[in-house]
């Protein structure tokens, strides 16, 4: 019988994401997880990964010869400052790919970025380093998602659209062909986006409109 040899990664989260994060590694058939790297985990571990500590202990994760990591946070403005920490370090940041996602060939996934099962990333797409193309969002051709951008599950993205750096697309949004949507964005859920949106702002609805943020946001 054929044997295939795992490599071995560390989790940096153990949040929600990093639930499902770890559940993909688990059924890759590719990644051994070595542990989880949170400060202030809920438990001392998820799905059976133990927790090995907070950040400081990744130079000796590096050090024990594991040098592939990928940052599982949620939060986009979060995982881009750990992640860039994590390539300073030394870590590899591997594109994850769950086995029943569709990644066209012409696509590009950049250092970091997860795709959850069932999603599309479709022909000559652009994912840049640190995003999250989550569970059975479709992307169509030519779309460009910025650095550590989240394209939430269940979304659908016309072609040539274009997403920015740190932008959220909420759960279930539908984005209308060639529209730009800038950094920093929040998409509501279940949003339709027909025109473009400048960097920084909050939008939702049918179409989507922009909404009132609160006083300390
Ligand atoms: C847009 C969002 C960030 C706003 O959250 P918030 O800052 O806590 O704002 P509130 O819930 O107080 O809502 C503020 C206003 O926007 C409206 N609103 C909130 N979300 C909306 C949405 N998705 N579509 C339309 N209107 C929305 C609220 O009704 C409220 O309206 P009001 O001013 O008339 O009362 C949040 O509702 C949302 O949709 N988040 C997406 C989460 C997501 O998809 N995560 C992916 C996880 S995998």
């Amino acid at each position: 019988m054929k044997k295939t040899l795992s490599r071995r990664i560390v989790v940096v989260g153990a949040g929600g994401h990093a639930k499902v994060v770890i559940e993909l590694l688990q059924v890759s058939g590719t990644w051994d997880i070595v542990g989880l790297v949170d400060p202030s985990p809920a438990g001392d571990a998820v799905l059976g990964v133990p927790v090995l500590g907070g950040d400081e202990v990744l130079p000796d994760v590096l050090a024990g010869g594991v040098s592939s990591a990928v940052i599982a946070l949620g939060g986009n403005r979060l995982r881009e400052r750990l992640g860039r920490r994590a390539q300073a370090l030394g870590f590899d940041l591997p594109a994850i790919v769950h086995p029943s996602a569709l990644v066209s060939p012409s696509s590009r996934l950049g250092a970091g970025v997860v795709v959850m099962a069932r999603a599309v990333v479709g022909t000559e797409a652009f994912i840049s380093d640190l995003a999250i193309v989550n569970t059975g969002a479709v992307l169509d051709h030519d779309n460009f998602v910025g650095i550590a951008g989240h394209v939430a599950p269940g979304c659908a993205l016309a072609g040539n659209v274009s997403v920015g750096d740190r932008t959220l697309v909420g759960v279930g949004s539908a984005v209308r062909p060639q529209v730009r949507i800038g950094a920093d964005v929040v998409v509501g859920a279940g949003s339709a986006v027909v025109a473009d949106v400048p960097n920084g702002a909050m939008i939702g609805g049918v179409p989507a409109r922009p909404l009132r943020k609160k006083e300390s946001a």
